[in-house]
């Protein structure tokens, strides 16, 4: 949720100003673009040089940052910059200054100046949290749309106990995470991802398969979950690695093993993307030595596999189903058969006939045809693109 975000981390003067550094530390793993603001009070508890250290960029704290050249440091700017703004800590002065609109200092600019969601971590002496005007300034602050991560309880710097203490750095990246990932539009969604080709076994080292990389259902996978999505990846045999670790991934060798996987998950899913190339044949039998090479033809007597997306589309209750068409001919009308005959909600049709599409290389063209005959064409992008795509039109549309 972090990875790519810019965040301005805004440091006010509390003694739980050095929990600051393990935040800034944190949301830098996470893979954020972090910059730093501070109050000039905060100087007492943390200095600059760590923060910016840490940061990997300036500390702002003043207007100016050399008043002999005259440069001014741009507070509009940097509040446009954020993708989201941390307030932490936020002592009882700047919170009271936060719901007045006071902007005596830099970091108060920034805050004023800023469009994306604020969060908001108070810290404090447990009376001074617990005052009718601290708590009127927060009801304040949350009425304006601010997010607010209260406070813990427990030993005060005061030698008091009781709510006042700062949220720990984990909590507060954790919250901000969970926060984000709630407002993503495919939050509450289950979707389940097929990818890969599936691997007929012939003897012990010999196999039917297909040249599926997995890369198209992988990158489905990773971006339905950076949408929000929870999502399982049922997974033929590739060489690719799970995208995020909140993707469960379940593997699977052949088309059998690939049908018990996906029905087994199917009732609890919202949403099922069948990517994955399965084979449409299996050998007959299974020749538990491995075949000897004899003189002459050798012919290999294949069985029909389960289609799997069309068992799904038999016992289809409120379940979105998605398929993918590979077609070298009579694309449309193929995949538009594909839709009705498997009661999908939606098919993306990929041709062979396109140069850079299909499912070995690293792009893919595709059309997104519905029912009623209705079709979008894309242009050739990359398979991640291609993803947005498909997810952007299931968002849209269903
Ligand atoms: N599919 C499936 N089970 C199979 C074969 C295919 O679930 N045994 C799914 C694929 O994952 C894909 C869709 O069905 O989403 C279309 O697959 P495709 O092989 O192109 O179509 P088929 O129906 O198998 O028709 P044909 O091979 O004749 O083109």
């Amino acid at each position: 949720m972090l990875k790519g975000k810019k965040v301005v981390v805004a440091v006010t003067g509390s003694i739980a100003a050095y929990k600051s550094a393990l935040i800034v530390r944190q949301l830098i793993k996470s893979g954020a673009e972090v910059k730093v603001v501070m109050t000039a009070s905060s100087h007492d508890f943390i200095t600059p040089l760590t923060l910016s250290t840490l940061s990997k960029n300036p500390v702002y704290s003043e207007f100016t940052s050399s008043k002999e050249s005259g440069t001014w440091n741009n507070h509009v700017e940097l509040g446009l910059w954020a993708d989201l703004v941390l307030v932490a800590p936020a002592t009882a002065n700047s919170l009271s200054k936060m719901a007045s609109g006071e902007s005596d200092n830099f970091l108060m600019a920034v805050y004023l100046s800023a469009k994306c969601p604020v969060y908001i971590a108070p810290a404090m002496d447990l009376d001074m949290y617990k005052h009718p005007s601290t708590k009127e300034n927060i009801e304040k602050l949350v009425s304006f749309g601010n997010i607010i991560i209260y406070p813990g309880s427990g030993e005060l710097a005061s030698g008091l106990e009781g709510e006042g203490r700062l949220a720990e750095p984990e909590e507060i990246i954790e919250f901000i995470t969970q926060d984000l990932r709630a407002k993503q539009p495919l939050f509450g969604k289950k979707i389940l991802v097929t990818a890969g080709p599936t691997h007929e076994a012939l003897d012990p080292v010999r196999y039917l398969g297909n040249g599926s990389t997995g890369k198209m259902g992988f990158s489905l996978a990773k971006k339905a979950s950076e949408l929000g999505a929870e999502v399982t990846l049922i997974s033929g045999p590739v060489s690719l690695a799970t995208p995020n670790p909140s993707i469960e991934r379940i593997n699977v060798i052949s088309a059998h093993e690939m049908f018990e996987a996906v029905t087994a998950q199917y009732e609890h899913q919202h949403i099922v993307i069948m990517a994955a190339a399965v084979a449409d044949y299996t050998p007959a039998s299974f020749s538990q030595s491995k075949m000897k090479k004899k003189d002459g033809e050798l012919s290999i007597e294949l069985k029909r596999t389960q289609d799997i997306l069309a068992h799904l589309g038999q016992h289809k209750k409120n379940q979105i189903l998605v398929g993918f068409a590979l077609e070298t001919n009579n694309e449309r009308e193929n995949a538009q058969g594909k839709l009705e005959r498997k009661n999908l909600d939606f098919i993306v049709l990929n041709s062979l006939n396109d140069e850079g599409a299909g499912f070995a290389g690293e792009s893919n063209k595709v059309s997104i045809l519905s029912k009623n005959n209705k079709s979008i064409d894309f242009e050739l992008k990359s398979k991640e693109d291609v993803s947005v795509d498909i997810l952007n039109y299931l968002i849209q549309h269903y």
